[in-house]
């Protein structure tokens, strides 16, 4: 769907079949000459610094702030930069459930969340002697809405899920949940670090108080991640790193703080990484069509699913179906072997999966296999690489 060459990976490394991109993407070529153009040209610290360079990169860095506002439906006081998802969904945990959550409070996930949305959550609710209560999965990887009304109630302050699962590969149907959150007056937390690489975000649509996703996971650099933050909800916010940058007035023995988004950006901003997002965003308006992107990455899917069907004992987890009109990912898993060896066959081909629990352990334990291996795709690839894949599936397995 677009010419690798954009891509040193590719160009350095033309025989690797690289299906990983649930785990992190490869950065074009423009994502990686802006970082570098920062650190060559304009290097300096935002927010601080009296001189022109300095100017110059707090001037770049709110510019950025702004280009990813309007890529999500946000506005700009909207938008903190974080060091990736997990630092997000920590922050809100800290900041907003820290000041919130009380004593007999429950908060909801699902059983489909990875770690990062996850045991936040729990460490939230057992500092604040809190109910952490859980939406079910069917076995096709589905929610399960059947008990939504008593598991959301009116003691449930907060609600938390995944609009896509790094480990089934589907969009999650989140509507049910965000209304049945509203209807109680919870607070409604998106973790869209799976979705972000593969459909538009739209916060208002989703009508969410909070939102993460991760730079890396969406061609972007590593270490930078945004976390959307609902205007109204900063007066409920504490802060969640203290030090530089963060503080409007201090003495020895208190201080005060700036508004959001910089209250919870304290220290040295990460703006070479904030400047990669800005490139990271022009090459995604430039290049992705997000509905020919669902289509493409649904075909590969369903190439990859067809091919599993003919080689024995492997089976796909989840809903073959869906996966096929709606899939980004194809987690499989073969009755005898375990999903470490093939990878690390797999590797022997040149073909990077990952491999095990991916960081959802309860999610692989609900469906009772020790783990799974997992092809993630991108824009980037195409059926030739599934066709190589299922060619070295069928020689380690025979
Ligand atoms: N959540 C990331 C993955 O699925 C780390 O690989």
């Amino acid at each position: 769907m677009i010419d690798r060459s954009l891509f040193a990976m590719f160009r350095n490394n033309p025989n690797l079949t690289y299906l990983d991109n649930a785990a992190t993407t490869y950065k074009p070529d423009s994502v990686i000459e802006a970082i570098s153009h920062f650190y060559s040209h304009d290097y300096a610290t935002v927010g601080r610094g009296i001189y022109q360079l300095s100017e110059r990169a707090t001037q770049r860095y709110e510019e950025v702030r702004a280009q990813v506002a309007e890529f999500i439906g946000a506005k700009a006081n909207e938008i903190i930069f974080t060091r990736g998802a997990t630092d997000g969904l920590n922050l809100v945990a800290t900041a907003w459930g820290g000041s919130i959550i009380s004593q007999g409070d429950e908060v909801v996930v699902t059983e489909l969340e990875h770690h990062s949305n996850l045991i936040p959550w729990q460490q939230l609710c057992q500092q604040k002697g809190a109910k952490l209560r859980f939406i079910p999965v069917t076995d096709q990887g589905e929610l399960d809405l059947t008990s939504l009304d008593q598991i959301i109630n009116d003691r449930t302050k907060l609600v938390a899920l995944s609009c896509a699962s790094n480990v089934t590969g589907l969009p999650v149907e989140i509507d049910p949940v965000v209304r049945a959150a509203r209807a109680v007056g919870a607070c409604v937390v998106i973790d869209a670090a799976q979705f972000g690489p593969h459909h538009r975000i739209d916060v208002k649509r989703i009508d969410c108080d909070f939102l993460a996703i991760s730079g890396h996971k969406m061609f972007g650099p590593m270490g930078i991640g945004v976390l959307y933050a609902r205007e109204s909800r900063h007066s409920q916010m504490a802060p969640y790193q203290f030090g530089g940058g963060m503080v409007f007035d201090a003495n020895l023995e208190k201080a005060t703080w700036l508004k959001a988004p910089h209250k919870f950006e304290a220290g040295t901003e990460s703006v070479a990484q904030v400047i990669g997002l800005g490139a990271t965003i022009d090459f995604m308006n430039k290049h992705i069509n997000f509905d020919e992107l669902a289509r493409h990455e649904a075909s590969l899917c369903a190439r990859l699913i067809d091919g599993l069907s003919t080689i024995k004992s492997m089976k796909v987890l989840g809903n073959s179906k869906l996966l096929r009109q709606s899939g980004h990912l194809v987690s499989f898993y073969h009755d005898n072997i375990h999903p470490h060896d093939i990878a690390a066959q797999l590797d022997k081909y040149n073909i990077a999966v990952r491999a095990g629990h991916h960081c959802a352990q309860p999610l692989i334990n609900r469906f009772g296999v020790s783990g799974t291996v997992r092809a993630s795709f991108a824009i980037y690839n195409s059926l030739e690489e599934v066709d190589r894949l299922l060619e070295a599936l069928t020689s380690i397995i025979g």
